[in-house]
């Protein structure tokens, strides 16, 4: 394919042609600050510079090299070039690029870079990029960084010609995916992230609600135990956000539990909700207390009035929160319909592993409740530096480790920039060694909420 002429804000990016020789040597090629940094070639003279501008121009139409002269809209000077190049050995293309040193510092490197960037993935439908430069050329890091690279170490690379060695810093970019809805075993979709409200309504009643629904929360978790249905309503109506268009979930607590109860519980919580559905209809605790000994009976008392509620299309889906899978199967030896949802306790640190295999097993959606381990741990050094190197803060990298382990997360938070921040964590991928460690990571903090030994529902 020919390269196609792009232009960002400041540069326009066309093919380079031999009549760019003498410019290209003047510019940046013969500039020792510059050629010390080029990986390919010196350019020691205007006919190093032709030969290697007749070797871009005969590739006019190959598919594994892009080459761009940068000019600069302002003054239409030719002030860099760069391009695309797929290397067989990793198996992607690699960016490359060089600037006139009078323009460095200025973002242009950025600009081409991201355009560069955007024809990979656009026109050349590619998800995987390399980058590399020399150590000493710290700019050219923040560029990579800047463009959503992630460094992934040093190492030895060889100049072309004379097969000098040099050092090099690689980078990586892995293109995210969309973000995407999570499907519940009876087809209804949930946004993967949604907004969780315990204690939120504590200082500015409805605000906060108003705040996230504003930020483009569409998920709302709330529990008649939280005390702020009304709130929430209030919140919703005010809004002018389409009902439909909001997924609001909330629970019954223990003391609701029991077949009249949970109904008389659901009419409560609708009514403070100012709506005649819930989304998900959930049972908070599978137990009263530890010694409960009535609970296998509760839960089945209660399942047959959910099941009942999802019938009558009251709500849309109907879950758990808190089951392990001795719960579970008290629900699955006697139910029609299978819970939807379990929303548990998870985070980096307490994953609980075995009741989400078992979740998975059953085709139970895993939400993850306090998904930041309500950031107890964001103090620790090496979460700190892996989310450096992703350029994010702890609170993402925490998030997004979730959601691309197939959880989906309610974070709460009462301040915009981190309900913000919450929600923006698509823009890059964990790689699976990151994944790896933040699985198996020590537990830092645990809530100590457990149905089985819990003192809080008692
Ligand atoms: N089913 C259950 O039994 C159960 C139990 C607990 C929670 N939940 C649900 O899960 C939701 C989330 O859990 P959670 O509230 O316990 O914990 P969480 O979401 O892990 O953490 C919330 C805490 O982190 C802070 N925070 C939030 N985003 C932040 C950010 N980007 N940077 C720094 N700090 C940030 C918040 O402070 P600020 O608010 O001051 O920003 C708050 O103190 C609850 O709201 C509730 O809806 C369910």
């Amino acid at each position: 394919m020919k390269n196609p002429i792009i232009e960002t804000d400041r540069l326009i990016l066309r093919p380079l042609s031999l009549e760019d020789a003498q410019t290209v040597f003047d510019t940046w090629a013969s500039d020792p600050e510059v050629a010390k940094y080029m990986r390919y070639y010196t350019h020691k003279s205007v006919e190093t510079t032709k030969e290697w501008l007749e070797h871009t121009v005969s590739n006019e139409y190959s598919d594994t090299d892009y080459d761009w002269g940068f000019i600069l809209k302002e003054t239409g000077e030719l002030i860099g070039s760069g391009g695309l190049y797929y290397d067989d050995e990793d198996g992607m293309f690699e960016i490359g690029y060089n600037f006139a040193k009078a323009q460095w510092g200025k973002g242009l490197a950025t600009e081409a870079a991201r355009a560069m960037l955007d024809f990979g993935r656009n026109t050349l439908h590619q998800t995987q990029f390399r980058g590399r430069h020399d150590v000493r050329n710290t700019t050219s890091g923040n560029v990579m960084k800047k463009c959503g690279f992630v460094y992934e170490g040093d190492c030895i690379d060889h100049m072309l010609e004379d097969g000098a060695e040099r050092k090099v810093s690689m980078y990586r970019l892995s293109t995210p995916e969309e973000p995407k809805n999570f499907k519940l075993s009876n087809g209804i979709e949930i946004p993967p992230v949604g907004y969780g409200s315990y204690r939120s309504t504590l200082n500015d009643g409805k605000a906060p609600i108003l705040k996230a629904l504003e930020l483009g929360y569409r998920y709302i978790d709330t529990a008649s135990f939280y005390k702020n249905e009304e709130e929430i309503g209030e919140a919703i109506k005010e809004s002018g956000i389409p009902r439909s268009e909001i997924f609001l979930a909330t629970k019954m607590w223990p003391s609701e539990m029991g077949y009249e109860e949970t109904k008389e519980a659901f009419d409560r919580s609708c009514s403070k909700l100012q709506t005649d559905y819930i989304d998900l209809y959930l049972i908070h605790w599978p137990k009263k207390n530890p010694q409960d000994l009535q609970w296998r009976q509760s839960i089945r008392d209660t399942w047959r009035a959910m099941e009942e509620l999802y019938k009558e299309g009251k709500c849309r889906a109907i879950g758990v929160c808190n089951f392990q899978p001795h719960h579970l199967q008290v629900i699955l030896d006697n139910c029609e319909i299978k819970p939807m949802v379990d929303q548990l306790e998870l985070h980096v640190g307490y994953l609980q592993q075995y009741t989400l295999d078992f979740c998975r097993k059953h085709d139970i959606i895993p939400q993850a409740w306090s998904p930041l381990g309500r950031m107890y741990f964001s103090e620790e050094p090496c979460l700190q530096k892996m989310a450096k190197q992703y350029g994010r803060p702890v609170s993402q990298l925490l998030l997004r480790f979730l959601n691309q382990s197939g959880i989906q997360i309610i974070p709460k938070s009462t301040h915009e920039e981190r309900m913000k921040e919450n929600m923006d964590i698509f823009g890059f991928t964990i790689n699976e060694e990151d994944m790896h460690f933040l699985s198996v990571l020590p537990q830092i903090f645990f809530s100590k909420e457990f149905p089985d030994w819990a003192t809080r529902c008692e």
